[in-house]
């Protein structure tokens, strides 16, 4: 049986192979993959990243690769990358939903979904976040509300070594509170804390080996580490929301929205009060969506804003700068958003910090909406795409330092800050991230307001040479684990 199944496998892999047939053009150039495991032995699936941009240096900027028996196209360099999402949007725009991805969102929400459902959970979202976060005083208040807590809490460590990750990931978290509820959370709030531990637990597991082993091979599921735990963390999130949905559902009130939840629940209601009983305003609609909202929103802002303070503490000359530039342009009162364009150094800091950093080094997967003909070559109708992000905020024709922290990439000659084209840290096109404009805000406010208040520094007895900057590897990257010491500069 072993034997028939082993040759019904190669049978079905040759087929696979050979079933691109002339006319359709030929596929992008790769590795040759082994029946059913692929380019296994050739990918690192602790850093599959560095594994594909290494890949590039023979391929060129697109070719293919197996995840085990998956194809997956990659896209690497800022051309490449810019030509697939921004020129060919729509032929790029789809999200490849992994078995990973459907644990999270059964195709519901806006980050693992397509078509009419995502578009208008996208819509919908966007201009939630530009009446409750963005635009008018909105967010910007409600940033500068978390800040003095955040303040008090480095704070009470009078200057001593601490992890800054849980700190910053309840800040952060407590925007998104603030936006989709309408409230923030006490940092002492079980609840509370239990949700935002759970989210960065999730994110870290979904970009663990196991979980793509789990993507590659579904079957393999019982045995997969961790998948049990992860598959908990969702369905305790998705409890965790339900309940504070229901309890806004009670003091709901039509003409006062505090947030996402119940602007979404009033556009429920009016639909169904029409008569529209199958519109997508259902409940797995609103708690994807509310999930989607803080895992795409704290984990990635939060773990930003810490390689910020770890890279300051790394380079002290930097941080000097930075701190010279907030005391002359602001001195002592609280920065607010328009100071940005009178900072251009801190600024330029900011961007070069994502830059390096690279958090979302592979973007989350595409897939293509339609056969597509790219770069001469044919790709498939939902064929996997990965934009590696990591190949175009590291591209060596755009960048003059790719590999070093150098916030010169983003000033002119008179100091000036200077937007960089290649700067893709949200990635770009129909998918581009939908928080870009918070999370930006975010960083601003967070970062000038703690670098005014506080110095940052390696803990007593670690050089700023010791401080490691090799990421931990996650959905997210990282910073290793480490302690900063936070000291009070007023
Ligand atoms: C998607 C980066 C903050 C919500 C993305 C993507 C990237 C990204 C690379 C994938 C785009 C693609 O598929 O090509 C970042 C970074 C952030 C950040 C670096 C902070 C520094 C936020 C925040 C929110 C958010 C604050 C929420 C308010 C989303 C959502 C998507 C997304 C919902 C999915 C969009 C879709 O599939 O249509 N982000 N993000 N992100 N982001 Fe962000």
């Amino acid at each position: 049986t072993l034997l028939g199944t082993v040759l019904f496998l190669l049978v079905l892999y040759l087929h696979s192979s050979g079933s691109n047939s002339e006319e359709q053009g030929k596929e992008p150039p790769g590795p040759r993959p082994l029946p059913l495991l692929g380019n296994m032995l050739q990918l690192d699936l602790k850093k599959p990243y560095h594994t594909l941009c290494e890949l590039s240096k023979k391929y060129g900027s697109i070719f293919t690769v197996h995840f085990g028996p998956k194809k997956v196209v990659v896209l690497a360099g800022y051309k490449t990358v810019k030509q697939a999402l921004v020129n060919q949007a729509e032929d790029f725009g789809d999200r490849d939903i992994t078995p990973v991805f459907y644990e999270f969102s059964q195709g519901h929400g806006i980050l693992f979904a397509n078509g009419d459902s995502w578009k208008e959970m996208r819509r919908f979202a966007l201009t939630n976040l530009r009446d409750f976060g963005m635009g008018k005083k909105g967010s910007e208040e409600k940033i500068l509300e978390e800040i003095h807590y955040l303040i008090e809490v480095l704070e009470k460590h009078e200057g001593k070594a601490f992890d800054t990750t849980q700190p910053v990931i309840y800040a952060v978290s407590n925007i998104i509170s603030a936006i989709v509820y309408g409230s923030r959370f006490e940092y002492t709030d079980p609840l509370f804390t239990g949700m935002a531990d759970r989210a960065n637990e999730s994110m870290y597991l979904t970009g663990t080996a196991s979980a793509q082993m789990y993507n590659m091979f579904p079957w393999l599921g019982p045995w997969v580490n961790n998948l049990t735990r992860l598959k908990k963390n969702i369905a305790d999130m998705k409890m965790d929301v339900t309940e504070l949905v229901r309890g806004l559902k009670e003091t709901l009130n039509p003409q006062m929205c505090r947030g996402f939840v119940d602007s979404f629940l009033v556009r429920k209601q009016t639909l169904e009060e029409s008569g529209n009983m199958d519109s997508l305003y259902h409940d797995d609609n609103l708690v994807i969506s509310v999930t989607n909202l803080f895992g795409a929103g704290t984990d990635t802002t939060g773990t930003t804003l810490r390689w910020g303070l770890l890279l300051m503490a790394k380079y002290p000359h930097i941080q000097d700068q930075v701190q010279e530039e907030i005391s002359r342009v602001i001195g002592s009162r609280q920065p607010l958003v328009e100071d940005r364009k009178n900072l251009p150094y801190t600024d330029a800091v900011i961007h070069e910090t994502q830059r390096l950093a690279n958090i979302v080094p592979m973007a989350i997967p595409h897939t293509t909406s339609r056969d597509v003909t790219f770069q001469g070559y044919f790709i498939k109708k939902g064929t996997s795409v990965i934009p590696l992000l990591t190949s175009v905020l590291q591209d060596d024709s755009e960048w003059e330092s790719p590999h070093t922290f150098t916030p010169s990439h983003f000033l002119d000659e008179h100091g000036g800050f200077v937007k960089r084209d290649a700067f893709m840290a949200f990635s770009a096109g129909h998918r581009v991230c939908l928080g870009e404009g918070l999370a930006r805000m975010e960083l601003f406010l967070f970062f000038t307001s703690l670098l005014q208040r506080f110095r940052f520094s390696p803990p007593p007895g670690v050089t700023e040479d010791d401080l490691d900057l090799t990421p931990s590897v996650g959905f997210t990257l990282n910073p290793s684990p480490h302690q900063l010491c936070a000291v009070s500069r007023l």
